[in-house]
């Protein structure tokens, strides 16, 4: 499906390496996370003057139930105080948010902080923020296929680039069916470290690559 939303590019970002960065400077994970929330911050704000008119961001895998019970409740915090704080920001600056995943294991409070917020800032119109939380690619696609129909009609818009900091190349049940013909690039960086250079820099390397969806450019017929 293709993004009906704005005319710029869809950009999903798999948000790695919060744990290593706070590890490194020999602080608890959740510091890592903490910062991962500012890295979050700058770049919505970043991402529309990017040319980005969709942004999918990785918070919360259903195989991340597997962390400690303490690294959940801080992470499931975190979010909740995220949204407290930056509902206002997003409205102003045109964000529309919607969370994607399953809703009904996560807190009661953050569930309606989630719909609180998503009904605020619904009339956004510069830059949909798909945020997936207690997400799984795997469940989204059977999900879908038993509603029948046309499965890309159930599921998100097609994933342009995606984005993996922490140096890890693997997609951990992340939009398997959106990503079908994305772009991907995969940087060193921390998520915590990851700037708007960082962000542009990946935006500049998929403008540069040459997307075929299978048939033969005017270059190589
Ligand atoms: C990503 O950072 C954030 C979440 C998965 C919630 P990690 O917590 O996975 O950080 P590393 O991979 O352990 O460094
Ligand atoms: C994927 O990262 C999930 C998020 C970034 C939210 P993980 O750190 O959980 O993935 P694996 O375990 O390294 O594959
Ligand atoms: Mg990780």
């Amino acid at each position: 499906m293709r993004s009906t939303f704005g005319d710029g590019i869809h950009v999903a970002i798999i948000m790695d390496g919060n744990g290593r960065w706070a590890t490194s400077r020999g602080l608890p994970r959740l510091s890592g996370h903490r910062a991962g929330a500012d890295a979050v911050r700058r770049t919505i704000e970043s991402a529309p003057s990017l040319g980005i008119s969709v942004l999918t961001l990785y918070a919360f895998s259903s195989d991340n139930w597997r962390r400690p019970r303490n690294e959940i409740t801080g992470l499931m915090k975190l979010l909740g105080r995220y949204l407290i704080q930056e509902a206002d920001r997003c409205v102003a600056n045109g964000v529309r948010l919607e969370a994607i995943g399953r809703r009904d294991r996560l807190p009661p409070a953050l569930i309606e902080l989630l719909e609180k917020t998503e009904r605020k800032t619904a009339a956004g119109n510069r830059l949909l923020l798909r945020l997936a939380i207690d997400y799984s690619s795997r469940q989204a696609i059977l999900d879908a296929a038993a509603k029948g129909g046309d499965l890309s009609q159930h599921l998100g818009p097609d994933v342009d680039l995606l984005i993996r900091t922490s140096g890890e190349q693997r997609l951990s049940d992340f939009l398997l069916w959106e990503c079908a013909y994305a772009e991907m690039v995969f940087t060193r960086r921390m998520w915590p470290d990851f700037t708007r250079e960082d962000l542009a820099a990946a935006v500049e390397e998929f403008q540069r690559r040459e997307r075929r969806f299978g048939a033969v450019t005017a270059r190589t017929a």
